[in-house]
């Protein structure tokens, strides 16, 4: 903090907020029209004398999980920030760099003020000093609806001037792995820390820090305002609530679909219109490239947390990508580890050195398939952080349901 230079920060500030005129603006409830609904009338509530424990209950008792994609129990972390000695801090992660997500957008170029509410009561319950967007720079219509709806809210004195710092990531998909993000936060080069300690004990400036996706946010602000019947009357086979899944691929109309959380495939495929004419569903991306592929005749699985582990994959942030008899799943995987390879952040080797391996041995026209297997293996046990743990997925699902394309 010492060596900030303040001529060269202005010269940014001003440089970004000239930035502000986004030709292509999509129309999006802005603040008036979102307090003319009622809007930020919780937080006013909360804020004003409510328990916080009891909002927490209400966020638990929804069922609500990370929606980033690692499901973990959105109540429970604030639990451990609020029991960490403060000053804390709350981040959201907004850089949606799962190939094949675009749910988080999709909500912010619509709602924007549903998600600041939410982050506004997650700041709220966990006393948070500051709260940190960190923004996907790829996503230029919702910096600019973020920056201008953000003053909106400092002019109508809702936050402090300043409260809410709004950064822009820098295209790095590691970028994305909380503890990168918090790194990137701070003004270093993004690579993941070990874990633990968690960022709930230990974040950005070592500070105990609440992270939460956008989608997230955006459904802590629904179950307060609605109630947490919002998502936990929602049934399908044998799974609770909702999830936005991202569909893509050979459908007829890609896009973002809110289903119950036990829809399998096939409802999500009907919901995005049918297959496109004149193709076959062959397999799909249940959550992204770390998530693998799976064959068409697995067609009846809830597409929830928690039921896709058993198949040695996951459903993650919910990146559904359709393949086709048209596709090769092969070359699917391979450019899934290519992707992988060029965004490893090089910091361990068994990852860093193991994607590249991958992508030879996976280039050969007949795959050595026990070399793979050990070479995942070892990749899986001694990579640092998710990305090089679950880059075999898509390696070994095709190793084991596409054996004719090997
Ligand atoms: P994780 O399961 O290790 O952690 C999930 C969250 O729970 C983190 O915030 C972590 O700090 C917290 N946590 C876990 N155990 C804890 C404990 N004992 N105490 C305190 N806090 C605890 O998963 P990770 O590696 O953060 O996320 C992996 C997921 O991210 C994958 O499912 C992948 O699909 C998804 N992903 C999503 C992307 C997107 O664009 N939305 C991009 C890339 C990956
Ligand atoms: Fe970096 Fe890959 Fe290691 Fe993660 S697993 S820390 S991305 S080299």
């Amino acid at each position: 903090h010492n060596h900030i230079d303040h001529a060269t920060v202005e010269k940014v500030e001003a440089a970004i907020a000239a930035q502000d005129t986004h030709a292509h603006l999509p129309e999006y409830e802005g603040y008036e029209a979102y307090v003319a609904q009622g809007g930020y009338s919780k937080l006013a509530e909360l804020r004003d004398g409510g328990d916080w424990e009891q909002v927490q209950e209400t966020v638990l008792s929804s069922g609500l999980r990370g929606l980033g994609g690692a499901g973990f129990p959105s109540g429970r972390k604030w639990g451990f920030v609020r029991g960490a000695e403060g000053p804390r801090y709350l981040a959201v992660n907004g850089d949606e760099g799962e190939p094949g997500t675009f749910k988080d957008r999709f909500y912010l170029e619509r709602q924007p003020h549903v998600f600041l509410e939410g982050m506004l009561i997650a700041a709220w319950a966990v006393e948070a000093e500051r709260a940190f967007i960190y923004m996907r720079d790829e996503y230029p219509a919702v910096l600019a609806i973020l920056r201008r709806e953000i003053k909106a809210l400092e002019d109508a004195g809702v936050v402090d001037h300043g409260y809410i710092d709004l950064r822009r990531g820098a295209g790095a998909y590691i970028c994305g792995e909380e503890s990168a993000m918090i790194e990137s936060i701070e003004g270093k080069r993004g690579i993941p820390r070990h874990r633990p300690p968690y960022v709930a004990q230990v974040g950005i400036f070592n500070r105990p820090t609440l992270v939460h996706n956008v989608e997230t946010l955006h459904w802590v602000c629904k179950v307060c305002r609605e109630g947490p019947e919002a998502l936990s009357s929602v049934e399908k086979n044998g799974r609770k609530g909702l999830r936005s899944y991202s569909v893509s691929g050979r459908v007829q109309k890609p896009g973002v679909y809110l289903l119950p959380a036990g829809s399998t495939i096939n409802d999500v495929i009907d919901a995005a219109g049918g297959m496109r004419d004149g193709h076959v569903f062959k397999a799909y991306q249940p959550g992204g490239p770390s998530s693998g592929l799976l064959p068409a005749s697995m067609a009846d699985v809830p597409l929830d947390f928690d039921t896709l582990q058993p198949l040695g994959t996951f459903i993650g942030s919910a990146a559904v990508v359709v393949l086709s008899d048209q596709d090769s799943a092969r070359d699917a995987a391979l450019n899934m580890l290519r992707f992988f390879e060029d965004e490893s952040c090089g910091q361990c080797t068994p990852c860093r050195v193991g994607c590249e391996k991958a992508v030879k041995l996976m280039s050969a026209d007949t795959w050595d398939q026990p070399l793979l297997e050990e070479l995942c293996q070892a990749m899986g046990d001694a990579s640092i952080c998710g990305l090089g743990q679950a880059a075999p997925n898509p390696i070994r699902l095709v190793m084991k349901h596409f054996s004719e394309e090997i």
